[in-house]
């Protein structure tokens, strides 16, 4: 099988996988080649170069299996490489094709949310000093306090499958309280790990905070792409093909992957670049 004409979801590893779960709802009827580089994972704390040249190795491998349009699902990833990646590689290799982040659709929904715009983003130690929300934030508003909070022990918690469990919420406390404090009234979670983590984020942070689901922002920013980009709509097949793809282990990623996309996954093939 190739993977012509599928839309690509790129990952450092599973937190992905929760962006395509809720493409997988908005968009059932597409096809999709998903790319988890669990080998290399976790970006969050490596460095800028790092971070762009195994971002570019999996957006390359994506683009060779024949993808039309990839998602780079990675806040990390986006943070770091999405500008550098459309104004070069992309323009040099791949003209016709298109490469996405999750930055602007999420900061467009969460300034159209926020009501005080008193903002907070919460992401990995890479997203958070890349600044790259906060300066997207400001581009389409002057008026806005932001806060942000890097949360490095959190994607381990949830890779562990600790989500829920009284130690991760102690670590939780600990990140979200001066955030509270500012009172922000709209909390961004900029990365693909948080998500499995909402429920109690919700509880800490208060009814008075909006908490925003990235995946679920990002898919209906992708609905909204498609409507206004007809000429990659079209190019998309519609088999409902799913194609999944680890730099590491094919059993563990199918293990711990149906956990975050929430429905079996039958095959992994291992990627190798
Ligand atoms: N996928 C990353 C992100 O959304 C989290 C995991 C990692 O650090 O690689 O920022």
């Amino acid at each position: 099988m190739t993977d012509k004409n599928m839309i690509g979801v790129f990952d450092s590893g599973l937190g992905g996988l929760t962006v395509l779960k809720e493409f997988l709802r908005v968009l059932p009827d597409y096809d999709y080649s998903y790319l988890g580089d669990n080998a290399r994972a976790p970006y969050g704390n490596k460095s800028d170069e790092v971070i762009y040249n195994y971002t570019g190795e999996a957006v390359d491998f994506l683009f060779k299996q024949g993808c039309e349009l990839i998602i780079i699902a990675c806040h990390t990833a986006s943070a770091k490489t999405l500008r550098r990646i459309q104004q070069g590689y992309l323009l040099k290799f791949y003209p016709e094709r298109r490469v996405l982040g999750m930055i602007a659709p999420i900061t467009e929904a969460a300034i159209e949310l926020s009501r005080y715009h008193r903002l907070a983003v919460i992401g990995t130690k890479a997203t958070i000093s890349s600044g790259v929300y906060k300066k997207e934030l400001e581009k389409l508003r002057n008026d806005l306090e932001i806060f942000q909070q890097a949360c490095p022990l959190l994607v381990a918690l949830v890779e562990e499958g600790w989500a829920g469990k009284p130690e991760a919420n102690m670590i939780l406390k600990k990140y979200l309280r001066p955030l509270k404090v500012k009172q922000v009234d709209t909390l961004i979670l900029g990365c693909t790990h948080y998500p499995l983590m909402i429920k109690d984020i919700r509880r800490i942070m208060g009814r008075n905070v909006k908490v925003i689901n990235p995946a679920i922002m990002a898919a209906e920013k992708l609905v909204d792409y498609l409507k206004r980009h007809q000429e990659i709509e079209k190019k998309l097949g519609k088999n409902k093909q799913l194609v999944f793809y680890t730099t590491d282990d094919a059993n563990k990623f199918k293990a711990l992957g149906e956990r975050f996309l929430g429905r079996e996954i039958k095959e992994v093939n291992r990627a190798v670049f």
